[in-house]
């Protein structure tokens, strides 16, 4: 519907997108340990660790490791000497998404088209190539230090990208959890700087805002955000923008910013298709969630309606619900991944719904608030 309109061509009136995006290639994280994060993404949420890139392979200055599920690509990099771009990265933000590379037909007319609507050049187009052939790559700026690459692999054959060479430890035996795609990235922006980047992302990108639940204020007494998600023409890619609102108290979106040092990703939500055993794995294997209040789950049936899961499950698992015309969601939200209290992932199935769950924050938050008014703590 609205995220496939895109603007009229007024002479020929055909429907034009002059950024075609496929998907999403790989998002990568600069961290301080690629190592020892590679282990816990494959041990924990299920990745294959496929491929790798470090001095062995010509990059001298950081180490990568690439991981993949289903269509999930993440790359982790580290630096491995101090003055590096990467290494003042890691240093002022903590581990964190750098790049959200998208995948395209022609990374250097992207670059080029965006770039002449405004976006700031952060690496002009460059070819990449090793035996398997080539891929173009070209940079922009985006909220923060983050950034999108364009990525073009049309004509190369390889696993990944020329850089990259498989990575093998029979040890590590695969262990998916049922992790698909990525449902949507979030990101934290500055008081006042949201409706900027909602025009960066409609002017520079061409992307729609969505008609959601979720483009008015989100808020309880205590806690308050503002959220505006932007999609591009196919749908592919959904980049919802937070800014922290007037609160009572400070809010998780001010914390954010303070821990890391300014705006970035601050979720992102990955598919799956069956949540409770998705979940129940991810458990298992211990990546710690959001605690739900058992009281979420008393008025569950009246605020979404008959659904196919059984209550008990999602009350275990602490899995919420949401529904908006369409259908419904489920999600859960993890705890940061990191010691700062930044980064954070949300597992979401949807069953028709195209919204983000903006009952949930409501609901999730006053339940909170309730335990607290319990205590004697609000
Ligand atoms: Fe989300």
């Amino acid at each position: 519907m609205l995220a496939n309109e895109m603007p009229q061509n007024e002479s020929t009136n055909q429907v034009t997108d002059f950024l075609p995006i496929q998907g999403t290639f790989y998002v990568e994280f600069l961290v301080g340990n690629a190592k020892q994060a590679a282990l816990y993404y494959h041990y924990v949420f299920g990745f294959d660790i496929i491929g790798y890139r470090g001095p062995e392979t010509g990059h001298r200055a950081s180490a990568s490791y690439l991981l993949g599920q289903n269509k999930l690509r993440f790359i982790l990099t580290s630096p491995l000497k101090p003055d590096t771009p990467i290494a003042k990265h890691v240093y002022q933000h903590g581990d964190g998404v750098k790049d959200i590379a998208l995948w395209v037909e022609d990374a250097a007319e992207s670059f080029r088209q965006t770039v002449q609507r405004g976006a700031k050049p952060v690496r002009e187009p460059e070819v990449l190539q090793d035996e398997e052939g080539e891929v173009v790559i070209a940079s922009i700026a985006t909220y923060g230090d983050t950034i999108h690459t364009f990525v073009q692999n049309n004509r190369y054959q390889g696993f990944f990208m020329p850089g990259f060479r498989k990575w093998e430890n029979r040890a590590l035996t695969s262990k998916p959890v049922g992790l698909q795609y990525i449902d949507h990235m979030v990101g934290n922006v500055a008081l006042g700087e949201m409706n900027q980047y909602v025009d960066f992302y409609a002017q520079v990108m061409g992307f729609k805002q969505l008609v959601s639940f979720d483009d008015k204020d989100i808020s309880t007494k205590y806690t308050a955000l503002m959220s505006k998600v932007m999609s591009n023409g196919n749908g592919r890619i959904k980049f919802p923008i937070n800014e922290p609102a007037q609160g009572l108290k400070k809010s998780q979106i001010d914390e954010y910013l303070e821990f890391y040092q300014g705006p970035g990703v601050q979720h992102l939500a990955l598919a799956t298709h069956d949540i409770i055993e998705t979940v129940t794995q991810l458990k298992n294997n211990g990546l710690e969630f959001l605690y739900v209040p058992e009281t979420y789950y008393n008025d569950l049936k009246e605020r979404v309606g008959e659904i196919d899961e059984p209550v008990e499950a999602l009350k275990k698992l602490g899995i919420l619900v949401d529904r908006d015309e369409e259908g419904y969601l489920l999600q859960i939200f993890s705890k940061p991944v990191q010691d700062r209290p930044t980064v954070f992932y949300e597992i979401i199935e949807r069953k028709g719904a195209r919204s983000f769950g903006k009952g949930n924050f409501k609901a999730l938050f006053e339940a909170i608030e309730r335990e607290q008014a319990l205590r004697g703590n609000l």
